[in-house]
């Protein structure tokens, strides 16, 4: 069966919740598209808000974070259970920024991981090369070992609903996409990578978007790739283009 598409827009740390709703009343006529999952992952803040205003849509209001405890003395966390009382199903975990910023490590996402299946979210997991490695030549070792510690003791019943998230470092929000022979060849040893870990049932269950400066003349191109199906968009999920993208065909 052909994986259905996932487009998902991260909203990163932009729009106050009013604003969240200005731009989901906006966006709502322009991503309506029935052949594709539809995510917009918000700031915590904005998950209830936003979720008002996507009701009766095709949109789903999915987090960009959560922590791996279900509560307890962690000030300033969010837990798996309160998204999953929100109504949230997608949450976005170990994301670059959080890596760099948040001193977030491929076991803290492996944590998370786990925590997000035990509650029956739906991680979107990232993994992604600096400049440097790509330099060197280790992209792909550094991305196997990136997949292969987030998926520890994941099963495959459940890494089959997992969506991954491949994002360049030196291609987010820099304007510098991928070419798409390269963001292809990458998400294409992410499903090799899978099945070896797995099975090959597993590995063609799996969703794996590419992200990185991703607009609406560069989507076209890049998830038509065999292996590419769909995309984690930044700065252009906060624009009327989000709407291109999510209607790429
Ligand atoms: P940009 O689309 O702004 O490059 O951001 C990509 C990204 O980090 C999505 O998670």
């Amino acid at each position: 069966m052909a994986r259905k598409k996932i487009i998902a827009g991260n909203w990163k740390m932009n729009m106050t919740p009013s604003e969240a709703v200005a731009l989901v009343e906006t966006l709502k006529p322009l991503v309506v598209n029935d052949q594709v999952d539809v995510v917009f992952c918000v700031p915590a803040i904005d998950i209830i808000p936003a979720m008002e205003a996507a009701k009766g849509t095709n949109i789903n209001i999915g987090a960009e974070n959560m922590y791996f405890e279900e509560k307890g003395a962690y000030t300033g966390e969010i837990s798996p259970n309160m998204l999953k009382d929100a109504g949230v199903q997608y949450v976005i975990i170990g994301h670059s920024e959080r890596r760099e910023y948040f001193a977030e490590t491929d076991e803290t996402v492996n944590k998370k991981v786990l925590k997000a299946f035990e509650y029956d979210l739906t991680p979107i997991i990232c993994c992604g090369e600096t400049l440097t490695q790509r330099e060197q030549g280790i992209t792909i070792d550094w991305i196997r070992q990136q997949i292969k510690i987030a998926f520890l003791n994941v099963t495959a019943d459940q890494a089959k609903k997992a969506v991954i998230a491949y994002e360049p470092i030196w291609a987010i929000g820099t304007g510098k996409v991928a070419t798409t022979e390269q963001a292809e060849e990458v998400c294409a040893a992410i499903r090799v990578c899978i099945g070896e870990i797995y099975d090959e049932p597993t590995a063609e269950a799996i969703r794996i978007q590419y992200g990185g400066s991703v607009s609406a003349s560069s989507a076209p191109e890049l998830f038509a790739q065999p292996n590419i199906d769909g995309g984690l968009v930044g700065g252009a999920s906060l624009k009327p283009d989000f709407g291109k993208i999510v209607n790429y065909k």
